[in-house]
């Protein structure tokens, strides 16, 4: 089987000019993740957890090392040499990231920002509204929200948010920047029951857990992140 994402020695160093210092955020990183399979990353926080996430949806670029993918549209590709048109199409279409901050566009409501993330997909704006009404119910953000702009919005009503906008484009590889921070229990539960569903339908998660209880039963490898030194 081949697998559906492959790092082979991903590292990134931070430099400081104003420090003339540089930090390493992730040396040599090694894992491969199968088709459907779900693992997850721990360690301290600054042990470089984020940083790999970045390096994969290529918000960073990895300074040395291969992150292999095998997307449905391209096949097998480099995402730390693939184009950057190449890229975003398969953001749109194949790579899901949730962060923990909402990146919000200007007069864009909570509705709105879902409904667009199914637009892009190329579904019809009545299947849009439909799903993101869904998706919003299911993760129970109050209706009273649907119509306002999200950046007066709670961390963990913004955290909601994302998530439904993440995984209403239903990705094959969806990342997950610690989807649970910040979240009361019922709304963990919510969280774990959706990520659960995606499991069962095939969806390849990587995700970020402070909190290793609520990956029980749900992660098949956990990588575990040692801090880095300052070199
Ligand atoms: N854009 C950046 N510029 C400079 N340094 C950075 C940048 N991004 C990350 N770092 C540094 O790299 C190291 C790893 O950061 P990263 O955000 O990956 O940690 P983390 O494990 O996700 O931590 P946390 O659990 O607190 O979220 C940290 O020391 C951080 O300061
Ligand atoms: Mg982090």
């Amino acid at each position: 089987m081949t697998p559906l994402l492959e790092v082979n020695g991903l590292s990134k160093s931070f430099t400081d000019h104003h420090l003339k210092q540089t930090m390493q955020a992730v040396e040599d990183i090694h894992f491969t993740i199968q088709k459907g399979e779900f693992l997850g990353i721990i360690g301290k926080s600054g042990s470089g957890k984020s940083t790999i996430l970045k390096s994969i949806y290529r918000t960073y670029f990895p300074e040395t090392g291969d992150i292999i993918y095998d997307s449905t549209k391209y096949g097998k590709v480099n995402l730390s040499t693939l184009s950057e048109r190449e890229m975003i199409d398969l953001r749109k279409h194949e790579i899901g990231y949730v962060s923990q901050f909402l990146n919000a566009l200007p007069r864009t409501t909570a509705f709105e920002l879902v409904e667009q993330s199914i637009i892009e997909m190329g579904r019809t704006a009545e299947e849009a509204s439909r799903v993101a009404a869904e998706m919003l119910t299911h993760f129970e953000l109050d209706p009273e929200l649907w119509d306002r702009y999200p950046n007066t919005f709670s961390g963990g009503q913004k955290l909601r948010l994302n998530i439904s906008c993440a995984i209403v484009k239903k990705p094959r590889l969806l990342l997950l920047d610690e989807p649970t921070a910040s979240l009361d229990d019922a709304s963990k539960l919510k969280v774990r029951e959706m990520l659960e569903r995606l499991k069962i339908e095939g969806t390849t998660m990587i995700g970020i857990f402070h909190d290793i209880e609520f990956m029980d039963g749900l992660c098949d490898q956990v990588f575990t992140l040692k801090k880095q030194l300052v070199v």
